[in-house]
């Protein structure tokens, strides 16, 4: 540890990792990495690559590296970039969203992204979410973390996210639906597929506050010593 803590946390679709993982890296001083958002940005340079998407699963490590997705340190995260720009709401597009567990699922893309999130890592006092984090890419960390919610939960979050605050039950049945379909794809892949590290610190947020969900891994780190 004597680069300072490296945190991971990790769970389903709608658990909450990123709204956590940022407040407790805010709280802790350490920076914040989204993993997810370098999947969408793989994906959103493949679209704009203009290769069709069946031509997705020939490309191999090298030809996926050379999409030319970075990292740059800013003092609270990394900005993400994609051929020299800055990326932000492009990454969160629908045609990125209903593409992106494709691309996930594929050795190459992970392959290659494990050396950039490595090196972001490297120095320590890092918080990184995703689906793998404990598991694959940091599994020496000093404190993992699983999060999970109950699905009617993280569909309520999920529609909130997007503006709906009083659901309907039809509502509720797609965003669940959708989100049960992710669920199965992440955890179902071959490679890096999603579980929780036998490592890890269960937190179950269906009923925590988002500031107490906040407060316990946050006792975690500190309790490091
Ligand atoms: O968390 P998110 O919605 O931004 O994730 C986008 C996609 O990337 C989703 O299909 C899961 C996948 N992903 C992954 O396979 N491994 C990670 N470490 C992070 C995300």
């Amino acid at each position: 540890m004597s680069n300072g803590p490296v945190v991971t946390l990790d769970g389903p679709a709608g658990s909450g990792k990123s709204s956590t993982a940022r407040a407790v890296a805010r709280r802790l001083g350490f920076r914040h990495l989204d993993s997810g958002a370098l999947y969408r940005a793989l994906t959103l340079a493949l679209l704009e690559s203009g290769l069709a998407e069946e031509e997705w699963d020939g490309l191999d490590e090298d030809a996926m590296r050379a999409l030319d997705v970075r990292l740059a340190p800013r003092p609270d995260g990394f900005d993400v970039i994609v051929g020299g720009r800055v990326v932000v709401e492009e990454l969160r597009s629908a045609e990125v969203t209903s593409r992106v567990a494709h691309l996930a699922g594929l050795a190459p893309s992970r392959a290659s992204l494990l050396s950039l999130q490595r090196a972001a890592g490297a120095h320590g006092r890092l918080v990184a979410d995703g689906r793998d984090m404990g598991t694959a890419v940091f599994p020496d960390a000093d404190v993992k973390v699983y999060l999970v919610a109950d699905l009617d939960e993280r569909a309520r979050r999920r529609l909130r996210d997007e503006g709906v605050d009083e659901p309907t039950s039809e509502d509720l049945e797609r965003q669940s639906e959708a989100i049960a379909g992710r669920d199965l794809a992440d955890s179902e892949r071959e490679h890096s597929p999603l579980r929780m590290p036998d490592d890890a610190h269960l937190i179950d947020t269906t009923r925590l506050g988002f500031e107490e969900q906040v407060d316990a891994i946050v006792a975690l780190v500190e309790g490091l010593g």
